[in-house]
């Protein structure tokens, strides 16, 4: 009886180490694929702008259930919905800020740059619907301008008088370094930031 317990006990460590060898296997192989994977200017833009129609998407489903539990909802999501999609693709993706509400998103000094050239274009009364194309060092970054273009984002992004109380207060608790109040419709808001390897 011992015995045969003893054996059991040894195929079943031996089924386990294969499954690890198995999923470490696959888990390599899809990094491995992830780092080969590249993207022209043009393949990246439509990423991007696939990214950001899909959390407006998140946000306006997520307004169903009232403001404040669509900041509540927000908070939790946005962060966790970029990274998931960036990974997923083998791409680096963005919403940078220069008045960010998740520090997380603070602009750096490249991405600061093109945002203060999207607020000046946008006061010489210029249209916002550049992209711009950066290359460097083997890879591939485009940016573009994030306009807070409909009345719906002030609800969140805008004056005191705009942006109701339950709202208000449930932004002070979780992010109480906010910054990205006081917007106006039209202003630039940020920027959407993609890098990837260059395809060529
Ligand atoms: C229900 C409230 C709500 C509405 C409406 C809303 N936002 Fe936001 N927004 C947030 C929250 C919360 C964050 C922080 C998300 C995070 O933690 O990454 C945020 C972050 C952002 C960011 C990332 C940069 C930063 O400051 O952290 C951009 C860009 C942005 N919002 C643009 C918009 C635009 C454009 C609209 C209108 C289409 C809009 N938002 C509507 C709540 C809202």
């Amino acid at each position: 009886m011992p015995r045969s317990g003893e054996r059991s006990l040894q195929l079943g460590l031996l089924l386990l180490a294969l499954m690890a060898v198995v999923l470490g296997m696959l888990w390599w192989q899809q990094h491995a694929q992830r780092a080969r994977v590249r993207y022209s200017a043009d393949s990246l833009l439509v990423l991007g702008n696939g990214f950001l129609q899909r959390l407006q998407g998140l946000l306006l489903q997520s307004l169903q259930s009232g403001p404040d539990a669509a900041v509540r909802i927000c908070a939790d999501t946005a962060q966790r919905f970029t990274e998931a999609y960036a990974r997923q693709y083998g791409i680096e993706l963005r919403r940078a800020a220069l008045r960010w509400r998740n520090p997380r998103n603070r602009a750096d000094s490249l991405e600061a740059y093109w945002i203060e050239r999207f607020q000046q274009w946008k006061q010489e009364g210029r249209t916002l619907d550049t992209v711009v194309v950066l290359r460097y060092d083997g890879y591939v970054h485009v940016l573009k301008p994030i306009v807070l273009g409909n009345p719906i984002c002030l609800m969140c992004h805008g004056t005191a008088e705009e942006i109701p109380p339950a709202v208000a207060q449930l932004l002070q608790e979780r992010y109480p370094e906010d910054r990205a109040r006081n917007f106006r419709l039209g202003d630039v808001r940020g920027a959407l930031s993609v890098r990837a390897r260059a395809d060529e």
